[in-house]
């Protein structure tokens, strides 16, 4: 695969500096030489940087940088479209608002293919506010809604082909705010929250998204926050939330995206390096990027697919 990396120091979407320092720490956690390792090219794309601010308003007060938000949001649809023509887009966050513009890049060049797009959510959150319902104010809560064409986003560029409620699947979920929970109950979201995932393991929910997408012959955006994994193995984030993925939970999970051959764009969010310990996240989030992309002990015929 030719790997693209995309570096998207976002740090508007939320409140606590560091996650501009995202794409940095991946780097230096090596994951140009993991790829390189497993068999992959990988091309560099450096960081890029917003353009012009407008002035982009709301009426809910509570929201903050709506205007960089706008700007990266553009910058990033370009960068993913772009890159989708030519390889493996891997977004290097940055808060999750960057996926904001990263599916849009994304979803517009599956149009352009006709063909179907899926988004896979591995997150603590549902992050399924509007502009007009968050409360936190912080837009990183808010890409499932925009992806999947609800209302309250006049202020940014059409969404050029909403996902269908669907193809989306989110994916250990454990902290839900009011205003999400209506949304998603009034939806056809797939929500894989940690009661069903405690109950099923993560093998059995995770193969049957996967072989909707096979059989719709999709393309597979997965979008990894790094609060879907337990804080002991994830203290790197400003949102934590006990009761994450496991190591080896996580691992699986990526080891089936992997075997599924099914993945065509990723992104990588919510890093703070300035809240990590000696690297540990940076460096998890990059193995998590080496079972995604072909990383394993032992090769073993596949169960599906
Ligand atoms: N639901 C909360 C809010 O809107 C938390 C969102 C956390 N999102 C994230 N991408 N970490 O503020
Ligand atoms: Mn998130
Ligand atoms: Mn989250
Ligand atoms: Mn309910």
């Amino acid at each position: 695969t030719h790997c693209i990396l995309i570096g998207a120091p976002v740090d508007s979407g939320q409140q606590r500096p560091g996650c501009l320092m995202g794409p940095a720490a991946y780097r230096v956690a090596g994951i140009g030489r993991t790829l390189q390792s497993l068999g992959h090219g990988v091309e560099d794309r450096g960081d890029m940087t917003p353009g012009p601010l407008g002035c982009e308003s709301t009426p809910n007060a509570a929201v903050r940088h709506l205007p960089e938000t706008v700007a990266w949001v553009r910058t990033l649809a370009e960068a993913g479209e772009r890159a989708m023509a030519e390889g493996m887009p891997i977004f290097l966050g940055g808060d999750h608002s960057l996926s904001l513009g990263s599916v849009a890049g994304i979803a517009a060049h599956a149009k352009a293919q006709g063909r179907p797009l899926f988004v896979l959510w591995l997150d603590a959150h549902t992050d399924i506010h509007s502009v007009a319902t968050t409360e936190s104010g912080n837009l990183h809560g808010t890409p499932i809604a925009y992806i999947s064409g609800r209302p309250g986003f006049e202020a940014f560029p059409p969404f050029p082909a909403p996902v269908p409620e669907e193809n989306i699947c989110l994916f250990g979920i454990r902290s839900v705010d009011p205003a999400e929970h209506a949304a998603l109950e009034a939806s056809d979201i797939t929500v894989n929250d940690m009661r069903v995932l405690d109950e099923f393991g993560f093998a059995v929910p995770m193969r049957a998204f996967l072989d909707k997408v096979r059989a719709a012959n999709g393309m597979l955006h997965v979008s990894l926050d790094v609060d879907f994994l337990d804080p002991s193995v994830a203290p790197a984030v400003g949102t934590t939330v006990p009761g994450g993925a496991t190591f080896r939970e996580a691992h699986l999970v990526c080891e089936l995206i992997h075997e599924s051959g099914l993945m065509t764009s990723l992104d990588l969010v919510e890093l703070n390096p300035f809240l990590d310990e000696r690297g540990k996240t940076a460096r998890m989030m990059v193995d998590l990027v080496g079972s995604l992309m072909g990383r394993k002990v032992f090769d073993r015929p596949t169960r599906s697919g």
